[in-house]
């Protein structure tokens, strides 16, 4: 029987139109190097989020090391990053020679604005974690003219801050398309910016074959390693790109309701009316000081503690508490399951928590 609704399940979100495409794509062995349906994948973003310029690649991490690479940061830069990065950019950053600095993220997402040190920054690289905005404004102070920008958006597709979309306020923005993400190839990665040079400058060092490569004329003729997209995860990643906001929007509002229902049973989270949401990753995100257990629960499994990495600290904040408490509500669920019952099962797992 359950095989069964699995199966009818499986049959509901077929779509056709992406099987028929695929189809025809490997039928014809359409599905190496540049096919025109890789451009129009990179022209459509470029569209969906205004971008002058848009590339894809194999992964996200490969998308920013690319990014990193692009912008030529003198050896020793200062680099800083939030404590809610993804574990493998902070593991790109360590592979240069860069002294690397964290901030803190408190209860409401935001950054912890106490004893910061004072020093400018070469690079600032900013995450938007599970789909929450994250407002970078207090450290304007410690960014200078020539500080570069990089935002991680993989979770926070479709922001939009001062009716500009967010990936607009860096020299590069990447995404990552890989697994659940909002807009996903199964694997793969993009970055964009509004900067031709750090743009050809990417196609040079990875894109063999690219018709914008200057060295197209040599076999793999690149300066660094291979890293463009397999073809067909940009077919997949298309298909998302093109329901991503009707899809959005109903995630956004659903994932409202479900925090007004937090704030009734008093339980701390960092969403706040009119706080900007959007894409989202993972989970749900909140706080409980006592022990929760329960299948739609899950812990955060990122690098709890960057000074272990040789990350320095800029805010004396002691953030052990706040990995302790934090857990998310399943997303996968939250996306597959009606409101009511969403409710009924947050009831029971905070009526067991112990
Ligand atoms: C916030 C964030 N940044 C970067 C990445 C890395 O992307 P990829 O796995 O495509 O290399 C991920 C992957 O899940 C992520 O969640």
């Amino acid at each position: 029987m359950l095989k069964l609704i699995n199966f009818f399940k499986i049959i509901k979100g077929f779509n056709l139109r992406i099987f028929l495409k695929l189809f025809i794509v490997i039928l014809k062995k359409d599905y190496s190097k540049y096919p025109d349906y890789v451009d129009g994948f990179e022209n459509s973003l470029c569209k969906k989020f205004n971008s002058e310029f848009c590339l894809s690649f194999s992964s996200g991490t490969a998308a920013f090391y690319s990014s990193l690479l692009a912008l030529n940061l003198k050896k020793k830069s200062k680099v800083l990053i939030s404590s809610l990065t993804f574990p493998s950019v902070i593991e790109i950053l360590k592979k240069f020679d860069f002294d690397i600095y964290f901030f803190n993220i408190d209860r409401n997402f935001e950054i912890v604005d106490e004893n910061i040190n004072d020093q400018e920054y070469d690079l600032l690289v900013m995450t938007h974690p599970f789909g929450f905005y994250i407002n970078s404004k207090i450290l304007d102070s410690y960014l200078g003219q020539n500080t570069k920008i990089i935002i991680d958006a993989s979770h926070s597709q479709g922001m939009i801050i001062d009716k500009e979309d967010h990936i607009k306020f860096a020299d590069i923005s990447f995404m990552s398309l890989q697994g659940n993400k909002a807009i996903s190839g199964g694997e793969g990665g993009v970055i964009f910016t509004d900067n031709q040079n750090l743009y050809l400058n990417m196609i040079n060092n990875h894109h063999p074959g690219h018709k914008k490569n200057q060295n197209l004329e040599i076999a793999g003729g690149i300066k660094d390693l291979k890293l463009r997209i397999h073809p067909l995860a940009s077919l997949l990643a298309l298909e998302d790109l093109k329901s991503f906001e009707n899809r959005n929007g109903k995630l956004i509002e659903k994932i409202k309701n479900i925090y007004d229902h937090l704030d009734k049973k008093k339980v701390q989270h960092p969403y706040q009316k009119n706080r900007v949401i959007s894409g989202f990753h993972f989970g749900i995100p909140f706080f409980s000081s006592k022990e929760i257990v329960a299948d739609v629960i899950k812990k955060y499994n990122w690098y709890t503690n960057l000074s272990d990495l040789n990350i320095k600290s800029i805010s004396s904040n002691d953030n052990k508490s706040f990995f302790k408490e934090l857990y998310f509500i399943d997303l996968e669920w939250i996306k597959k399951n009606k409101i009511s019952k969403i409710k009924n099962i947050i009831d029971k797992f905070l009526e067991d928590a112990h």
